[in-house]
């Protein structure tokens, strides 16, 4: 019995595939249920709040949706430069403050390891949105839950993955959730972002077949699957090279009839140039219904923080 009660998530390795269905269970009730009713009481009068580190549209805006869709509340840190973050509060005492008023804690921060150091601070719960360039467990979530439901299994797989391998951490957490399925995986990336080494060899040991390439349309067209990531700009210390790298790999509508098989397109967003408008309306496209599920994957994480699912 999956039990997330009381439990920080931090990291995509701390789910089985047990927890995987079970969230996945969860989530599409909700998705259900949600298509009758605005809104649910399930979680009223508990309070989540949100420290944001780092910039943020989906990830902050579907954790509050969720929330209010639960029937709880939410607070909100704003923006770094308007908290006490700007007077030189440590990380630890601004979630030790926090922790005071609210009763689960999403963290986004720029630094690796950061929600790990924020949940050993405080006795609440901890949910890793993303830290740096190491883990976004809950977009993993999200993610497999819409190739479930774009695909109608997890089995059996190939998926590229593309882009910035080397400092996406969107990346990092969904392969470890893919590592459970026996999932082929094309890693596309330029030379210097590949996948960092730790992760490759950890998914060979596992038995997962991997192969760096990088030609997307070799790739692609083995696969059932692209997921296409941003070229991470804030992560780069010299800016020439980011110039070098950005626009490395574009899906357009000439990249697709040259591919000319189905192919389902994921992607975390923001896009930058990666994939261009004109690639919306093509069925496979699943990238604004991957935001959408966002926020039944995490209705179903709170509601099983709490007990209450
Ligand atoms: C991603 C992130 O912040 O890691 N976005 C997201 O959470 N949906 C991807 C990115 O910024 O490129």
């Amino acid at each position: 019995m999956t039990n997330l009660k009381g439990k920080d998530i931090l990291h995509a390795n701390q789910f089985s595939k047990k927890d995987i269905e079970a969230i996945i269970k969860v989530a599409s009730n909700f998705e259900r249920e949600l298509k009758k009713k605005d809104s649910l009481t399930l979680l009223k009068g508990k309070i989540l709040a949100t420290l944001f580190y780092e910039p943020s549209t989906r990830t902050r805006l579907s954790f509050e949706t969720a929330m209010q869709r639960l029937g709880g509340g939410v607070i909100s840190m704003g923006s770094v430069e308007s908290s006490s973050v700007a007077k030189g509060e440590t990380l630890a005492d601004t979630v030790r403050t926090v922790s005071q008023y609210a009763d689960v804690i999403v963290i986004r921060h720029p630094r690796t390891g950061s929600a790990r150091e924020a949940a050993d601070a405080v006795p609440i719960p901890v949910i890793n949105a993303g830290d740096g360039t190491g883990q976004h467990p809950t977009q993993a979530l999200l993610d497999i839950y819409t190739i479930k439901k774009e695909l109608g299994s997890l089995n059996n797989l190939t998926i590229s993955m593309v882009g910035d391998l080397k400092y996406g951490r969107t990346v990092h957490a969904l392969v470890e959730l893919l590592s459970l399925y026996q999932t082929r995986v094309y890693f596309v990336s330029p030379h210097t972002l590949r996948m960092p080494e730790e992760i490759t060899s950890d998914l060979k040991q596992k038995g997962i077949e991997i192969e760096e390439t990088e030609d997307m349309m070799k790739a692609a067209s083995a696969s059932d699957l692209i997921y296409m990531t941003r070229i991470q700009k804030e992560r780069f210390t010299d800016l020439s090279e980011y110039e070098k790298l950005k626009g490395s790999y574009i899906i357009n509508e000439e990249f697709l009839k040259k591919l000319n098989k189905k192919m389902t397109i994921l992607h975390p967003l923001p896009r930058v140039d990666e994939i261009t408008p004109e690639v919306d309306t093509y069925p496979g496209a699943a990238y604004f219904r991957q935001v959408r599920n966002g926020v039944f994957v995490r209705m179903a994480l709170l509601s099983m923080i709490f007990r209450k699912r």
